[in-house]
Parts: structure tokens; sequence; C-alpha cells
């Protein structure tokens, strides 16, 4: 039971008519909840730092390469660059990144996702399955993210959205 409702509840109480109009005053009070959660994150949920690019094409990248996901879907704040594959974080904090890659019939995949300097993560695929990493990550402002080829050659990944890339700050 939401806390609405268990406030719409409480409020129709011992009165049948009152209780007939249970339903608006827990719309009310949802629209209320709303506008006040809405405040959480500095102005409204929409300013939360947050992105998804896909890959649109099929690619073999060079080794050690950073894969670039040409594909924007999301890009709140503009911190993702769908010209150079880096998520560049604005603040301090704890962030959700994640990516899937999908390999080519018949090989292996490899990739892995980096801060900075540090590989963090791997990634493998093989024969039209994908691979996927999932980082909660604490990030310190103008650190970036991104995921890159790893040292093998000749590997293949999907692109047509098959591919991504995403992430979102959490608090
Ligand atoms: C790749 O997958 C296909 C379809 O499942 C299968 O027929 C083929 O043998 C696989 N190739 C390799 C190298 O595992």
């Amino acid at each position: 039971m939401t806390f609405s409702v268990l406030l719409a509840s409480l409020l129709c109480y011992g009165s049948l008519v009152q209780c007939y109009n249970n339903r608006i005053v827990e719309d009310l009070l949802n629209v209320i909840f709303k506008l006040k959660n809405s405040k959480g994150y500095g102005g409204g949920q929409t300013s939360i730092p947050a992105f998804t690019a896909t890959l649109s094409k099929d690619l073999t990248p060079p080794v050690n390469q950073i894969i670039i996901f040409d594909s924007v879907k999301t890009n709140i704040g503009g911190h993702y660059s769908s010209s150079t594959g880096v998520f560049t974080s604005p603040r301090n904090g704890l962030y959700m990144i994640s990516a899937t890659m999908r390999s080519t019939a018949s090989k292996h995949l490899h990739c892995e996702l980096w801060v900075n300097e540090a590989m963090k993560e791997k990634i493998f695929g093989t024969n039209l399955s994908t691979g996927t990493v999932n980082a909660v990550l604490q990030l310190k402002t103008g650190d970036k993210v991104f995921i890159r080829k790893d040292h093998r050659s000749g590997e293949g990944i999907i692109g047509r959205d098959w591919s991504m890339f995403s992430g979102y700050f959490i608090a």
C-alpha cells in the first residue's frame, strides 16, 4: 500500500459518503507526492545526469580503441560525447554504468570498461551473443568513462542498436 493510498483511506475512515471520493483524494495526493519528489536532485528528475547511446553500424575496431557509440538516445546534461565515446562525470557521486556488446558470427569479442587510466570490468561475447557489464562506480568530477576494445585484433562488434553504453547519476 502506498503512502497516498494509506492517507486517502485514513481521510475517509468512518464515512461512507466520503469514501466515494476516495479516488479523487488519492489522485490529489499522488500529484502532491510527485511534485515533492521531483525536487529531489536539484530542479527535477530531468536534471539527473544520464545517457544511453548505441552503435549504429557494425564495427571491427583497432585494438585498444575507444568504442564510439554514435546513436545517442538520452544525454541529459550532455556529458556523453558521441564524437569521442567518453562520458565525463559532471559531479562527484555514485553512478550506474552499463554496456552490452554483441559479437559477430563465429567469433569472440573482448571489450573493457575504463575509468580514466584504469580498467574496471571486462566484457565477453561470442558468436552473435552479447556480453554485459554493470558497474556502480564512485566517480569524481571530470572522470572519464568509456568502453574500449581490448588487445585482441580482428574481433567484430554488431551495431544496428545491438550494442549499447549507458549510465546515470544515482546520488
Ligand atoms: C555459432 O552459432 C551457430 C548458430 O547457433 C552455430 O551453428 C555455429 O556452429 C556456431 N559457431 C561456432 C564457431 O561456435
